[in-house]
């Protein structure tokens, strides 16, 4: 039936029948809001790129998390920034790292909300890749003043790091952390951690794998932010080339069959289409990271009244579900939340 049978905008009309009609749903308790803790007290340091993200002290990182929480936010997702860093990744795994520091402050405090950590090297190590680098033997016979900056004069090494990885995440499982969210992209690492959780006891705690997560200009504010530049080098021999949606479905069967309980896509924005794969294909909890680059962009054009603010929050995450993320992960979480109550 067409025109003038059909008229689509009879449904536009007033705000409750399009309320009624509405096919997808924000709710505060799917956003996961990450934080980034500091060593200190009452610190609360500016992020320059992302205008409202800060570094927080555990003190801080409580009545932030505890803001968020009463909006209805459900989780928060903790970054590190440690007090040393060195090429083994120490202040990751350490029973008194600050993320272990921060979560047992926040489940004292907030019992029920949802402490998720991620789990990576690159903030911890002094070179800033998220695993073990070693230098190649090509380099080794090359001449001793060529600094170490060419894609193969080191390699980030795959299996020495799975290692670091599982320590890091029975240690954030002692710590009370509730989810365990590898965010690496080293081959094998969730048959790696899964193993360990279980040999450790923690075989109820999930793991949220950053399944699909391409190597992307999107982190730039993160890396200022979480103090996580690669200082050589970049991540793209184990992150994803942005151009391939076939081989992240093969990221998340690999994850899925060595026990992810949830998968991950990041970035979000870009890559909706890949969040919509993956919702076709596979039958588990699907997130999606609205990185920092995203967060930026937004703020940096709201910030010069190019755009309305709140109204392009609200737009891109409701995209981001719509594509088929049941989860979100987004620096908006809180403001977001407060919007929707
Ligand atoms: C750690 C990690 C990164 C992000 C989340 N976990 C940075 C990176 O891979 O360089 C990016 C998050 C963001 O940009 O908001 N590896």
């Amino acid at each position: 039936m067409a025109f003038p049978l059909t008229r689509l905008r009879r449904l536009r009309r007033t705000e409750p029948l399009r309320s009624l009609v509405r096919e997808t749903r924000l709710t505060p308790e799917s956003l996961v809001y990450p934080m980034f803790v500091c060593p200190g007290k009452a610190t609360r340091k500016a992020v320059r790129s992302m205008p409202g993200v800060f570094n927080l002290s555990v003190d801080e990182a409580v009545k932030e998390a505890r803001e968020a929480h009463s909006a209805g936010v459900s989780s928060v997702i903790l970054f590190g920034l440690p007090e040393n860093k060195d090429e083994v990744a120490s202040g990751a795994w350490a029973e008194d790292g600050i993320v272990q520091r921060a979560t047992r402050a926040l489940k004292r405090e907030l019992p029920d909300l949802i402490v998720m950590g991620d789990v990576c090297l690159c903030e911890y190590m002094s070179h800033g890749h998220c695993g073990v680098v070693r230098a190649t033997p090509q380099s080794l016979g090359a001449a001793v003043a060529a600094p170490r900056t060419t894609t193969t004069d080191f390699e980030i090494v795959n299996d020495a790091t799975l290692e670091l990885l599982a320590r890091t995440s029975v240690s954030l499982a002692r710590a009370g952390v509730d989810v365990i969210a590898p965010s690496d992209m080293m081959d094998g690492r969730v048959a790696a951690i899964r193993k360990a959780l279980d040999e450790a006891g923690f075989i109820n705690t999930p793991i949220l794998s950053y399944a699909a997560k391409f190597a992307s200009g999107f982190y730039g504010p993160f890396r200022e932010a979480a103090d996580s530049s690669p200082q050589f080098g970049d991540r793209r021999s184990y992150q994803m080339d942005p151009a391939n949606i076939r081989e992240a479905m093969r990221e998340i069967e690999l994850d899925l069959e060595e026990g992810a309980d949830m998968i991950m896509i990041k970035p979000a924005m870009p890559y909706l289409d890949v969040i919509a794969a993956a919702r076709e294909r596979f039958d588990v909890p699907l997130a999606a990271y609205q990185v920092s680059g995203e967060y930026a962009m937004i703020e940096a054009a709201a910030h010069n009244n190019w755009i309305d603010r709140d109204r392009v929050m609200m737009e891109s995450l409701l995209s981001i579900r719509r594509a088929g993320a049941s989860i979100i992960l987004t620096y908006f979480a809180k403001d977001a939340a407060r919007l929707l109550a």
